[in-house]
């Protein structure tokens, strides 16, 4: 009796952490799309204007501290979400193709697991395309608009400058690091045609995904009330919607344009 009240307490602590870094996510993508939205700007501004964003994402110091909970979240995410579904598992030995599912289970709220998988590699590749190139990767390097010198991360070009290691040099003199050129890495990737209809294919998970999570994280918090369930399962569709939706359009955006 007291192991399963244990059991219980810590599937709701479980629920619990799931739906907190759950919203929290939620908000790092609607941040993550504003930011995003600015590849719709097209030409030299919008190439500089994107790769100002990277600058300020990469060196703020307030920005940072937020990434490093979005990397926590994610992990811890996925892992007690991994942990979620081994225990219903358990608890319904019969699978679902031999039983019934309630009545007003949707095809999203028996597959979370599986969306949730299809997401984290989703966000693997993802960051290994974007993330770690710009990070890590030898990337290219921008340059005032008549492509004669080299920026410095603010944005001021370096007449004579000549660029080694990621650092704009002068006569030897270092005068700062280089503003590396994210945009065009977007670009490229993008012009590919497997990686476009990779990322649309994720994006219809992740709106599944949050078709469900958004209303249930509010439940697991707790925060309900018969009078505001309506309302929020109406919000919930209308992001699980709207922001893959925008997310997806804009590398179909990128590949035709
Ligand atoms: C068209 C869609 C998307 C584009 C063009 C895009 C673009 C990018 C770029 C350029 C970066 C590297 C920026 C940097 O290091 O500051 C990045 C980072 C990242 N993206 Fe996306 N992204 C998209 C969708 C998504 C989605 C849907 C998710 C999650 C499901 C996601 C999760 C992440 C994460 C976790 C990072 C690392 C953030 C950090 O270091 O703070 N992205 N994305």
């Amino acid at each position: 009796m007291s192991e399963s009240r244990g059991l219980l307490k810590s599937h709701i602590v479980k629920k619990y952490w799931m739906a907190f870094t759950g919203l929290f996510l939620i908000l790092f993508l609607t941040g993550h799309l504003a930011g995003n939205l600015q590849l719709f700007m097209t030409g030299y501004a919008g190439q500089l204007q994107f790769n100002e964003y990277a600058v300020f994402m990469t060196t703020n110091p307030a920005v940072k501290l937020l990434s490093y909970v979005t990397y926590l979240s994610i992990i811890f995410h996925a892992i007690d979400g991994i942990l979620i579904s081994i225990a219903n598992k358990k608890a319904r030995p019969v699978g679902y193709a031999y039983s019934k599912p309630e009545k007003n289970s949707i095809w999203s709220s028996r597959n979370m697991g599986v969306l949730g998988t299809i997401i984290l590699v989703y966000i693997v590749v993802h960051m290994q395309n974007f993330w770690y190139v710009y990070k890590f990767g030898s990337t290219p390097y921008m340059q005032n608009e008549d492509g004669t010198a080299p920026l410095l991360q603010d944005g001021s070009a370096v007449a004579d400058g000549i660029v080694e290691n990621g650092r704009v040099l002068v006569n030897g003199t270092d005068m700062g690091p280089v503003m590396k050129d994210l945009h065009s890495i977007v670009v490229d990737g993008f012009s590919e045609p497997i990686l476009v209809s990779f990322y649309v294919l994720a994006m219809i998970a992740l709106g599944f995904h949050l078709v469900h999570g958004f209303s249930s994280a509010f439940q697991s918090l707790g925060l309900n009330h018969p009078k505001y369930n309506p309302l929020i399962s109406k919000v919930g569709y209308a992001y699980a919607i709207v922001i893959p939706a925008l997310f997806a359009i804009i590398p179909i955006y990128m590949y035709f344009m």
